[in-house]
This record gives structure tokens, C-alpha cells and sequence, in this order.
């Protein structure tokens, strides 16, 4: 089968290198791509959201699977769009309908959607231009910190965790009256600030069944000892030693199946991955929010733990065979490092040549390329984070050490990477 995956990032190069393994992968092509996913397959110079495009290349190249990377051309139903294409009747698409994409696409329905299927998450309230003063009145009332979510996709941007009133008031004000996320703001939800440690859970669901394929702890700060500003992620581990047997049993029962329950009984149309985000609050499991995709740099970690042929899985949510499958996968932890662009998460250059990817990898290591191109038969830099180095180990610790003796080898200017991702492990 030809497959075509979309996307650019690390996600996607990790997704593309587990994807070519299977017998089941033909051709593999990735629009748009990166350095790194032009080594698994071949890269298309196609827009993620230019789903016209997208169809007609599925036409041209004979495509029979489409996967969904990123989350902004689910949202906007990418989905729906290619399942009613009538040539396109036989192509298998990996990812939510435009409809069950809204439980990352809109706080405000994932928090009702969580509420109608008894599923533990923070207390909220959301507000619009219209009961504004309102809204006012219920963040000076609440207790600190608060939480305030931009309803819709803000890049990432949307959440503000303030410590005062003020400050909450202010962020308030910028959402919803100067409109700073633009219709994404339009409606905010307001919550209780949870308690606890993060983790990631990996669900594979046909909106029926489902697979859990993995869980992770993403390090989002850009400085050391989780400080500074917020990022797309700078490292990551799995699996992670506080969620024992015992709480990866809770979440299971209390949000993974009354999720994959109410998908069902909503008949919401769901053939892909649910990235849930947790907080555990004293052993107890609060959804922080849903992702309708994988993670990045989660996928980084989770491909190279997973032994099962993806593709086969991916199939699988076809033709209700998915309950068939064993989940198989290496008991070595793994740990991915971020080398990012100087600068990043602010202003950063690129373009810059990257030296030490020809080094002799030791077969536990992979790396995967996040923001990469080719220039003149070079690789440069394409984005603020440019690599994925993930080792594997015996624990943490020893994943943590191979990918850094890995990333000693590799040079940009400008390069910088944390030294403690793992560091509580
Ligand atoms: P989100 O965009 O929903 O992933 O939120 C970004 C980050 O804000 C999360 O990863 C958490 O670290 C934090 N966060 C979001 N909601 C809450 C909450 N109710 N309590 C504590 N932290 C939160
Ligand atoms: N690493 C967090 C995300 O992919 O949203």
C-alpha cells in the first residue's frame, strides 16, 4: 500500500521511520516533510491544509492511507473531506472527523464532553463578550491560582496559570476584549489549577475499541530545573517511573473507557490517536485536556517502544480488528533531548548548517529530525526545534546519557538543549 503521512515535524520523521518498517508500506510519501522524513520515504511539496492537493496526490500516486499529523488540518476536517471524496472511497484516513477533532479544537467542548461522561477534570466555567462582566465577577471570586483557556487553537499559547487576581483579570481582558487568539479567544474557559504531577497517555481508538500504546512525560520549559518560558517540548521519557500498575489501572477505567464510551455513544466518528493529558493529584487521575493527534516529542519516545506494525494497526481501525492486537513493546526505557535554535521559544535564525549528523549512531540511538531542511545538498536548520536524539536504556538514566553523548557530536550555531531532561528520575 502507498501511504501518505502529513506533516513536518519530529512526530512526523518518527511516524515515517516506524510506518516504512511495515510490510504493509509500499511508496511512503510526507508533504511537506523535513530533512529527516526524506530518508524514510519521499517528500511532496504539498500543504498541510490544502486538502484539494492532498486529494488529487492520493489520486495521482495511487494512495490507499492517509495519516494526520498535526492537529490543524483535523480540526479543520481534513477527515471528512477525503472520506467524501467518492474516488477516494477506499482510502483508509488516520485521524478524528471535524466534529470529534473538537475535543482538542475547543476547550469548551471537551470540558462538556468530559461532564456528560462523568470524567474527572478541574471544575470551569466559560464566558463570551456576552455575560463578560460575569466572567469578571467569577475570576475575582475564585480561589488561586486560576487557570483561563483560550477556547479554540492558539498555537499552544492559549493557557494562562495566574497567581493574582489582577493578572487574571488582565489575561481575561486580552482574550476576549482585544481578541489575542482572534475568534480562538472569542470564548474562555475558566478552571481550578490542578495539583499533582503530568503525564501523557497514548490511546489507538476506531472510536470503538481502543489500544493503549504508551505513556510519557514531556518537559515543556525551555530552561533547566522547569524554568522559563513554555515550548513545544524540550525532551521527553517513557515510561515513567511514578505511574505505577495501580494508576495506569485508574486511568484506565476512569477516563480511558467512559472516553472511548462516550465516543461511541455520541457517535463521534474517531479513527486515531487520543493524546490525553493527566494530571495525578495524590494518586488520583484529572484530565487536563484531550489532543486529537500524537505528541511531539512524545512520538519520539513511543515509536521506538512499540514492537506491534504500525500500519497493520492503522488498517486495523478499518475493519473492526483492532480488539486482535496484542500490544508488544520493548521493556528499555527511552529518553528523546530537543537540540533547538538559539533564541527559540522567542525569534531564531534559520538556515544554519548542522554538523555531526554523519557520525556512526550506536544502535539504541535514533535521531529524528524536527525542524530540518536540505540546502545545496546540505542539512540546515528550518525551526526553532531542529532534533530529536532518543537512546534507549536499561532505566532513564542511562537513555538521558546516550542521547547526550550523542548530541555532543552534533553542532549548530546556536544550538542548545536541556541537560537535565529525566532529571526527578
Ligand atoms: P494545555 O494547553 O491545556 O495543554 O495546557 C498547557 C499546560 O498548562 C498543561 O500542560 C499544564 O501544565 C497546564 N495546565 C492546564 N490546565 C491546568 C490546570 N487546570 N491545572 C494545572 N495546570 C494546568
Ligand atoms: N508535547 C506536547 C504536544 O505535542 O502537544
Amino acid at each position: 500500500m502507498n501511504i501518505l503521512l502529513l506533516g513536518s515535524g519530529g512526530r512526523e520523521h518518527a511516524l515515517a521511520w516506524k510506518m516504512k518498517q511495515s510490510v504493509l508500506c509500499d511508496q511512503l510519501f510526507i508533504a511537506p516533510g523535513n530533512a529527516g522524513t526524506g530518508l524514510c520515504g519521499t517528500n511532496v511539496a504539498l500543504g498541510i491544509n490544502d486538502f484539494e492537493g492532498i486529494a488529487q496526490f492520493c489520486l495521482d500516486q495511487k494512495i490507499g492511507m492517509v495519516v494526520v499529523g498535526p492537529e490543524e488540518p483535523l480540526v479543520k476536517g481534513i477527515y471528512d473531506y477525503l472520506v467524501s471524496q467518492p474516488l477516494l472511497k477506499d482510502v483508509l484516513v488516520v485521524g478524528p472527523s471535524a466534529e470529534a477533532s473538537q475535543l482538542e479544537g475547543s476547550k469548551a467542548f471537551s470540558k462538556h464532553f468530559m461532564q456528560r461522561h462523568n470524567i474527572p477534570t478541574a471544575g470551569y466555567a466559560e464566558f463570551t463578550s456576552n455575560n463578560f462582566e460575569e466572567g469578571k465577577l467569577y475570576i475575582a471570586r475564585h480561589t488561586l491560582p486560576v487557570v483561563l483557556k483560550a477556547d479554540g487553537l492558539a498555537a499552544g499559547k492559549g493557557v494562562v496559570i495566574a497567581q493574582t487576581h489582577a493578572d487574571a483579570l488582565a489575561a481575561f481582558e486580552e482574550m476576549i476584549v482585544h481578541k489575542q487568539f482572534g475568534s480562538a479567544s472569542a470564548k474562555v474557559v475558566i478552571e481550578e489549577f490542578l495539583q499533582g504531577i503530568e503525564l501523557s497517555l497514548f490511546v489507538l481508538t476506531d472510536g470503538k475499541d481502543y489500544k493503549i500504546i504508551g505513556h510519557a512525560k514531556d518537559y515543556k520549559r525551555i530552561g533547566e530545573g522547569d524554568t522559563g518560558l513554555n515550548t513545544g517540548g524540550m525532551g521527553c521519557v517513557s515510561p515513567v517511573p511514578f505511574a505505577d500498575e495501580i494508576f495506569l489501572k485508574k486511568v484506565e477505567e476512569k477516563v480511558v473507557i467512559p472516553t472511548i464510551k462516550g465516543l461511541a455513544a455520541e457517535q463521534l466518528v474517531y479513527k486515531g490517536f487520543v493524546f490525553i493529558g493527566l494530571m495525578n493529584n495524590s494518586g488520583e487521575p484529572f484530565v487536563i485536556e484531550y489532543n486529537c493527534r500524537m505528541g511531539d516529542p512524545e512520538t519520539e519516545v513511543l515509536m521506538p517502544r512499540i514492537k506491534n506494525d504500525l500500519v497493520e494497526m492503522f488498517a486495523a481501525l478499518h475493519d473492526n480488528r483492532l480488539n486482535e492486537i496484542e500490544m508488544l513493546y520493548d521493556n528499555r526505557a527511552v529518553a528523546t533531548i530537543m537540540a533547538v535554535s538559539g533564541g527559540y521559544p522567542g525569534d531564531y535564525q534559520k538556515g544554519i548548517a548542522i554538523k555531526g549528523l554523519d557520525q556512526s549512531l550506536p544502535e539504541d540511538v535514533l535521531i529524528f529530525h524536527a525542524g530540518t531542511s536540505e540546502k545545496d545538498g546540505k542539512i540546515v536548520t528550518n525551526g526553532g526545534r531542529v532534533l530529536a536524539v532518543s537512546a534507549f536504556g536499561n532505566d532513564l538514566k542511562e537513555a538521558v546519557l546516550k542521547s547526550k553523548s550523542v548530541l555532543k557530536q552534533i553542532e549548530f550555531d546556536g544550538m542548545y538543549y536541556r541537560r537535565d531532561i529525566g532529571y526527578e528520575f
